[in-house]
């Protein structure tokens, strides 16, 4: 009871101060100049990077346009972040109806959040760092090669206060200790890395759009939609319309590029609804036709995963009803530690392309998960069955395949740039990803059989879910471990690639990130990685955002 009058109060108090504090900036202007050298669509993981880089040249003039305004206070919290779901800073996109998964999930939609406002996705995110692999970068296009991002690897981890999960973490300790007697090849087992300073969130908002937001070069319009690119007769991307807050609809000009920043979702959707992608889509919906660009929207990929409970016997992992005591809630209010101030992947391991993270808490709150992912009740409860008790000790293996083969698409479904486009992730479509997939799972089997694991008494639950049940309820089945993946996997928020970017014709934009077939118009976010980072791809966003701002400033060599 105290703990939540205390919690309450504490939260009021810095909600206020922090309101205070953040809305005071320089920058943030709400009547825009008529013209900017740079105009960037979007304030989030690689918008604020771009707008600091750019803007720290003092002779030009930069705009940072975004949808969203001010997170709260909550999203600073690390082990909060599942919160802001749903709620007015995130898009709440959902996925059509998919014909190959999330049969458990009501309609065979999945949800797919996205952050609103500034910081954007790096606001609502879970903060895990990582760079994939080095082959990861193999098929990129001049300029991307793992070699070319090392510098700027080395930036991001330098800047992004790159944290690992807490020193003597029974859990993470365990895992590690898995790699001697799992005598396995190819196996990285490491501890959860994630980007937190004083056991805040530390994003690219905090990182880079904070040192930069009280610039007099540096213009930022928060609560304005923009609804489309402006080109002028010779394809030159002269500006932007954007429908401020109060529904008034304005344009304003860029006198040297355009710079979209939207994100995987909204990038692609802002290039349809201003007439690049497939001349026949676009006719559909009878929009002109400036640049036929037929993979605008496709190659969307994402990691979906499969999450493992394990349930224990030791007194070792996070539950809902330690998170809930003074001492923990104090402890991260007077002294910024304890679980609060982690986002709670303790450890990530990775073998070939099986993918493994590993959340230290297994007694989710049914009511956040459950509605936030869309999962309907029954296999809900069969896959989480300590959905009801807080006291319960386990933990979640995370699974994934690294490198899924299969391949989505977000088209548009009306030319509103206020409704949602169509979202069709696609998963587990190649049959390929449900193999790969089978391999993770029993990856992160074995490791749960070493000694350490076997001591704190764990064991790996086997759902007994109806769809499921003409089959032997033991994950080393590959019909059944299909059976498990088509019903209950879920996104793991990774979703990149809708505007592949490569040296090929048919790719979006080219080696500098430049629009194809129109000037003056780069794209610079998630939706230009042309294939799947062997990890979480925020860090590797930021190191595009970062390489592109000196592309742009020609501060690279090539
Ligand atoms: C819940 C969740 C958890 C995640 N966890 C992790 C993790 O632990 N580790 C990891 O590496 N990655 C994680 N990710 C993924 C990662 O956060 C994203 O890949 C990354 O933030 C994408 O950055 P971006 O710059 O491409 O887009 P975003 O950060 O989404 O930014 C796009 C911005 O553009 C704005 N915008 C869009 N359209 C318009 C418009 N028309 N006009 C004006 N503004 C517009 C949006 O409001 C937003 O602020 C997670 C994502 C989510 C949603
Ligand atoms: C800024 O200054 C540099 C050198 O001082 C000059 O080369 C450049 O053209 C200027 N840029 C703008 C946008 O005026
Ligand atoms: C799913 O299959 C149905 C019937 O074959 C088809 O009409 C629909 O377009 C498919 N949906 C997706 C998202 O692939
Ligand atoms: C390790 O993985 C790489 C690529 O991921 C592969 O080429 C190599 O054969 C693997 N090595 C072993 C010993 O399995
Ligand atoms: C990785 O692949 C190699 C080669 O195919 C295989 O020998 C090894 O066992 C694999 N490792 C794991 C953990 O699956
Ligand atoms: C919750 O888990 C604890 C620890 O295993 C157990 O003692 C208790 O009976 C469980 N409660 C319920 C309601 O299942």
């Amino acid at each position: 009871m105290w703990n939540y009058v205390l919690a309450s109060i504490l939260v009021l108090v810095v909600s206020l101060l922090y309101h205070c504090y953040f809305n005071s900036p320089a920058s943030i202007i709400v009547h825009p100049n008529a013209h900017y050298d740079y105009v960037i669509v979007g304030a989030g993981t690689a918008g604020c990077v771009v707008a600091s880089r750019l803007s720290e040249i003092s002779n030009v003039t930069v705009l940072l346009v975004e949808a969203g305004g001010h997170f709260g206070w909550v999203s600073s919290v690390p082990i909060l972040a599942p919160f802001m779901q749903r709620t007015d800073v995130d898009w709440s996109y959902s996925t059509e109806p998919q014909n190959f998964s999330s049969k458990g999930f009501w309609n065979h939609i999945q949800n797919i959040p996205r952050g609103k406002g500034l910081g954007g996705s790096g606001q609502i995110n879970h903060l895990v760092h990582s760079f994939g692999k080095p082959e990861d970068y193999k098929a990129w296009p001049k300029g991307w090669s793992h070699a070319d991002l090392l510098p700027y690897f080395k930036k991001v981890s330098d800047i992004m206060n790159v944290m690992s999960s807490p020193e003597e973490e029974y859990l993470a300790e365990a895992f590690l200790m898995a790699e001697e007697s799992l005598k396995l090849n190819n196996v990285t087992l490491q501890k959860g890395m994630y980007t937190a300073k004083r056991g805040s969130r530390w994003s690219t908002f905090n990182a880079h759009l904070q040192n930069a937001w009280n610039r007099r070069n540096l213009h930022i319009l928060t609560n304005t939609l923009v609804s489309k690119i402006l080109f002028k007769e010779n394809l030159n991307a002269d500006g932007i319309e954007v429908i401020y807050k109060d529904g008034s609809v304005g344009k304003i000009a860029a006198t040297k590029e355009v710079i979209l920043c939207a994100g995987v979702i909204n990038t692609p959707q802002l290039l349809l609804l201003s007439g690049i992608g497939s001349a026949e889509e676009l006719d559909k919906f009878q929009i002109p036709v400036v640049s036929n660009l037929p993979e605008v929207g496709k190659n969307l990929f994402d990691h979906l995963l499969l999450p493992l409970y394990v349930n224990l016997e030791a007194r070792v992992s996070v539950t809902l009803y330690k998170l809930q005591t003074v001492p923990e809630v104090l402890s991260y209010f007077v002294y910024g530690r304890g679980w609060y101030a982690t986002n709670g992947i303790m450890a990530v391991g990775r073998a070939n392309d099986s993918g493994v993270m590993l959340f230290g808490m297994g007694s989710t709150d049914e009511n956040i998960l459950k509605s936030l992912s869309n999962y309907k009740t029954e296999p809900y409860r069969a896959m989480y069955p300590s959905y009801n008790n807080g006291t319960q000790e386990g933990f979640l293996f995370l699974t994934h395949c690294l490198q899924p083969k299969s391949r989505g698409s977000v088209s548009l479904k009306s030319s509103d740039i206020r409704h949602q486009p169509k979202i069709d992730p696609a998963y587990l479509q190649d049959y390929d990803d449900v193999l790969c997939s089978h391999r993770a799972i029993n990856f992160a089997i074995q490791t749960a059989e070493t000694p350490k694991f076997r001591e704190y008494g764990a064991k790996v639950h086997h759902p007994d879910l109806e769809e499921c049940r003409h089959l032997p309820r033991d994950y080393r089945d590959l019909e059944y471990t299909e059976c498990v993946l088509r019903v209950a996997a879920l996104t793991s928020y990774h979703v990149c690639g809708t505007c592949r970017m490569g040296a090929d014709d048919r790719s979006v934009v080219d080696e500098k990130l430049r629009v194809r077939g129109v000037k003056r118009l780069r794209i610079i976010d998630s939706s230009v990685l042309p294939s799947p980072i062997s990890g979480n791809p925020n860090s590797v966003v930021i190191a595009i955002a970062e390489r592109a701002s000196d592309v742009i400033l020609h501060r690279t060599s090539d």
